[in-house]
């Protein structure tokens, strides 16, 4: 049986021509690119270029570009680096940071780490459809405030946020306050140039655009008050320590440079499919609701999130399997918990409707064949659960 992969948030299959791009770099690039001998100047070049081109897509200087080893380090370095800096440079006590409750793991567990070192976190509610008002990170800014990190896109449900408006709501109560955001899930499907949204820091990763895990970067506005993570070896201008995983990095500049080429047609086709598998499931499936932004362009185009109320989503997605169907029932990251999507609940879902949820992320491979035979599939697996569900 065909096997029809719609995880895409949670990771993307490897482009044929990132693979292609990245291979001399293994081959004949293998040189540390912090020495000054032939090998390692091969390794250099190709360092180089990938940087020029990320910054070229970023419309920012090379200089601005920090290669990581993905989202959950790009996160972290991004409020470590800020933290640390404002306690080195103000020589001031910890100050007060601000992010959502539909942040990833990858930015609320760094938020949590901080409080326990002194600093004063303020997590700021969302609405129904998971949006963040700008008016509300305005309330929220202080005179200490020396961060605010608010998604691009939400994983779980694709809502898009206003991040230029929350970036000037932000500034306008105090222009030292810097803000960064994780635009990981955005990568690809949006413009996410830092100018563009305002913001100081940004976060991507290469696997979620069809590129190599373990390869990331950080955008650090020029001037921007930061200090590394990682320290060491003092590589990539002193933000970041670590031997460049430097076929990484040309997996990621390939990656994104081909997403952004490429954006219109890809989210015609993902957004085309995802909204063809709403429309049958919405005639297959009585008692279906949709989780996140009901106007399709306020969320990301490959994205639909669904509940399923009497149905466990693990038991669906089991089901799904079977099927030949590889979906999620929340991030990625959190499966095997037993505690609803933290997305979810603060959308202000019902924890028992919230364990029935469905994440239904397609991609560039998907036909529409495949939608529709899962448009066929699902409501069957959810009327076999439903006959077995104890509780209806
Ligand atoms: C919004 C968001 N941020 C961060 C990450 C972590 O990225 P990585 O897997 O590259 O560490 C993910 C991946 O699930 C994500 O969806």
């Amino acid at each position: 049986m065909e096997r029809v992969y719609l995880d895409h948030a949670a990771t993307t299959p490897l482009d044929p021509r990132v693979f292609e791009a990245m291979l001399p770099v293994l081959r004949e690039g293998w040189g540390n690119p912090s020495g000054i001998y032939r090998e390692a100047q091969t390794a250099r070049k190709a360092l180089d270029e990938a940087r020029d081109t990320v910054a070229a897509r970023l419309e920012c200087a090379p200089a601005e570009i920090v290669f990581t080893s993905g989202g959950t380090e790009s996160d972290n370095s991004a409020i470590r680096g800020v933290s640390a800096a404002w306690r080195a440079e103000r020589r001031a006590p910890p100050g007060h940071m601000i992010t959502s409750a539909v942040e990833h793991h990858a930015v609320l567990e760094p938020m949590e780490a901080l409080e326990r070192d002194g600093w004063e976190v303020t997590v700021l509610p969302v609405d129904r459809e998971g949006l963040v008002d700008p008016a509300s990170v305005q309330a929220a800014v202080r005179d200490d405030t020396a961060l605010v990190s608010i998604m691009t896109a939400n994983n779980e449900v694709g809502t898009l946020q206003p991040i230029a408006e929350i970036a000037r709501a932000a500034k306008s109560r105090n222009p030292a306050t810097l803000v960064h955001t994780d635009a990981v899930q955005a990568a690809g499907a949006i413009d996410i140039r830092p100018d563009l949204l305002g913001v100081d820091l940004l976060s991507l990763t290469a696997h979620k655009i069809y590129g190599p895990k373990g390869a990331g970067a950080l955008f650090v506005r020029h001037r921007t008050p930061f200090r590394p993570l990682l320290i060491g070896g003092g590589q990539e201008g002193d933000r970041r320590a670590g031997t460049e995983n430097v076929a990484g990095a040309v997996g990621l500049a390939t990656a994104l440079d081909l997403a952004h080429a490429e954006m219109d047609a890809r989210n015609a086709h993902v957004g085309g499919l995802r909204d063809r598998l709403w429309r049958n499931l919405r005639e297959g499936i009585g008692d279906v609701s949709l989780n996140g932004p009901r106007d399709m362009r306020g969320r990301l185009p490959n994205n639909l999130s669904l509940c399923f109320p009497g149905v466990e989503g693990e038991s669906i997605l089991l089901h799904l399997d079977m099927e030949g169907v590889a979906a999620s029932s929340v991030s990625a990251c959190s499966t095997g918990s037993t505690e609803p999507s933290h997305v979810l609940t603060a959308m202000g879902i019902d924890p028992d409707i919230a364990h029935s949820a469905l994440r239904l992320t397609l991609g560039l491979g998907n036909t529409e064949a495949q939608i529709d035979r899962v448009g066929r599939a699902l409501p069957e697996v959810i009327a076999r659960l439903r006959a077995l569900s104890p509780i209806r």
